[in-house]
């Protein structure tokens, strides 16, 4: 027997279906035993109805209906009725109406779950091998639509902005994005392989030069490095590319984009412009390259103020050639010893061998560090940072990068302790003019801070490339959100010989620079066009759009810290068939 198609969702039932014979389809929720009649919450992904087993109005039906258990899949037929005055639910959006059943088919069974739906707090590894349970649950159901609605969103925001949706392909070779790749070996080829896109850079610029225009992807990304909360080692990006643009027209159309995003998805409106903030300042005020807005305690420069003072800690810092910064923490006297000794600890985190602190009473200062400073260098380091009664200032002296890092986490910890941070707000910030360059300490050269592609500004080029390369700033911008990078772009150098420059100062020979990006160096060399772009990492954006911390919670079939899916198991081992085929010879550890 089969009942034939379903007529209605089960949420979607109201009093003016009343009468009507629905048929629903959909799990067991609940079930429930009335001194013989049965209560069903049936379940399917708009809600939850209601379905009744009297004896009198189906006896066929009831005596199956108490054979139902938990996540049953069934199909009940039936007119649906009122419910009784006492038993209207108003907290159910199908609360006022229930299915008479009289036809029941179990279009299958459940063995016992392993958690239960509603349930919290489940162990996160239990909810990854059991992917499909979890997802049926109202949180990763809410999640992913909303994902879908965002994705909507963009494509709907960036094809009236005139862009081309475009893929580009999956095996590929190395893109440089700061990651190791993943590698796929060609059988075909052997001995040789692909690797999987860190991003779509290449294709995207290689797209400009072939005329599109206008090129977006909502694209699959994939690197090879450390877990953190908010990374997974395949990721999806809002990618996106233009010809003859200046960053002023990407920043409106981003802007633009969060602003229906968080309207259109969660009601939230962005205040337009996203304000923005070189990467100077950001770091200057905030020690970071994505500043927290969300709470004041900036960083305030004291290096000139207390460079020759008795405190030798400092002088010897700014001696060679290192800072000395502090935060301004109001009310922050009340700070108890534990706590001060905690902070203590949470900055050595960052490499920092200390942290001085001076707490301000009606007295005047209380501070293990008071007696080096004379009453006039007192004055000037409260007048400074504008030290009042009652107020804390928190000391950091060593090399400036020490210094930003552990004074830009310590606002964020001390932020988090004190509660000022306003967990409902959303404040962006578009930081502009990052440096070209970083000097990578592992492999002790300089690097490409964003990639290889993005522009110097040639100025900069001009005067710093010779003498002190770090100094030259890059057309390169990022967006942040409430402190976390949510994407970067930059524009790119469009002529050849200028990207041939820019290798060179990266230290890559002409040989390999030719044979890495020679394909690249060709393509630039017919009629290029002036372009940049920007991606956006559209997981992250999720996460803020949920309210989640995890970014698993906003993908259907995440990994583990270990790069692992604990459903399908994979990685795994493969036939040593297909090793051979493959040319591969394992080295096991
Ligand atoms: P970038 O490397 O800054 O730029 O990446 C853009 C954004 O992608 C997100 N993201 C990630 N999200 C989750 N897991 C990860 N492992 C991960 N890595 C990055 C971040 C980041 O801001 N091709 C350039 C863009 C361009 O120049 O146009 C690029 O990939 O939110
Ligand atoms: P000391 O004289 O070493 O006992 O240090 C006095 C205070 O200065 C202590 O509170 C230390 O935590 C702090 N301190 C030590 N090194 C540094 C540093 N590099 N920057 C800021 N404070 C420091």
């Amino acid at each position: 027997m089969t009942l034939g198609l379903r007529s209605h969702h089960c949420g979607d039932l109201r009093t003016t279906h009343v009468g009507q014979t629905v048929l629903a389809m959909g799990w067991v929720d609940r079930r429930r035993d009335h001194g013989g009649v049965i209560f069903v919450d049936l379940r399917d992904h708009t809600g939850v109805l209601q379905v009744v087993f009297k004896p009198e109005v189906n006896a066929e039906a009831h005596g199956l209906g108490d054979s139902l258990r938990h996540e049953f899949v069934i199909a009940v037929q039936g007119r649906l009725a009122p419910r009784e005055e006492g038993n209207v639910n108003p907290k159910l959006a199908t609360g006022e109406v229930e299915l008479l059943a009289e036809r029941l088919e179990v279009l299958n069974t459940a063995r016992p779950l392993p958690f239960a739906g509603e349930e919290e707090g489940v162990d996160e590894r239990l909810r990854m091998k059991y992917r499909y349970l979890d997802l049926r649950r109202g949180p990763m159901q809410r999640n992913l639509r909303l994902r879908a609605h965002a994705a909507r969103i963009v494509r709907s925001h960036l094809d009236a902005a005139g862009f081309c949706e475009i893929e580009t392909p999956v095996l590929t070779r190395s893109t440089p994005e700061g990651a190791r790749d993943y590698l796929v070996p060609s059988r075909v080829n052997p001995g040789q392989f692909y690797a999987l896109p860190q991003s779509p850079q290449l294709f995207k610029q290689i797209l400009m030069i072939g005329g599109f225009d206008r090129y977006y992807q909502i694209v699959r990304c994939f690197r090879d490095e450390d877990l953190r909360g908010n990374r997974q080692p395949e990721f999806t990006q809002v990618d996106l590319e233009l010809t003859f643009v200046e960053p002023e027209e990407i920043f409106a159309l981003i802007d633009g984009l969060f602003a229906r995003l968080f309207r259109e998805t969660i009601g939230v409106e962005v205040p337009l412009p996203i304000p923005r903030m070189t990467y100077q300042e950001a770091m200057d005020r905030f020690g970071s390259d994505a500043p927290d807005m969300r709470f004041g305690l900036e960083l305030v420069q004291l290096t000139d103020l207390v460079a020759r003072s008795g405190f030798k800690v400092f002088a010897q810092a700014a001696a060679a050639g290192g800072q000395v910064r502090a935060i301004r923490v109001p009310g922050g006297a009340q700070f108890s010893r534990k706590e001060l000794d905690e902070l203590t600890e949470f900055v050595a985190i960052y490499g920092a061998k200390g942290m001085a602190w001076v707490k301000r009473l009606d007295s005047g200062w209380q501070s293990p560090i008071a007696k080096f400073f004379s009453a006039a260098e007192q004055n000037a380091i409260e007048q400074r940072l504008e030290l009042r009664e009652g107020d804390l200032a928190v000391f950091c002296a060593d090399a400036e990068k020490v210094v930003l890092d552990a004074l830009g986490n310590l606002r964020k910890e001390i932020a988090r302790r004190s509660g000022l941070i306003d967990e409902r707000a959303f404040k962006f910030v578009w930081v502009t003019d990052f440096p070209l360059l970083e000097y990578d300490e592992q492999e002790q050269r300089l690097a490409a801070k964003h990639h290889p592609f993005t522009a110097p500004v040639v100025e900069d080029l001009e005067r710093h490339g010779a003498s002190d390369p770090l100094k030259i700033r890059a057309r390169a911008y990022d967006i942040a959100l409430n402190g976390v990078e949510l994407g970067g772009g930059s524009i790119r150098m469009h002529k050849p010989e200028l990207q041939q420059r820019v290798f060179r100062l990266l230290g890559m020979s002409e040989q390999e620079a030719e044979r890495r990006f020679g394909f690249l160096l060709e393509a630039l060399g017919y009629g290029a066009p002036p372009h940049g772009g920007i991606a956006l990492g559209f997981d992250r954006i999720i996460m803020f759009l949920v309210g989640t911390a995890s970014i698993r919670d906003v993908i259907a079939f995440p990994k583990t810290q270990k790069a692992a899916d604990l459903m399908v198991q994979a990685p795994a081992d493969v036939d040593d068939r297909q090793l051979r085929e493959l040319g591969i010879r394992l080295r096991r550890p």
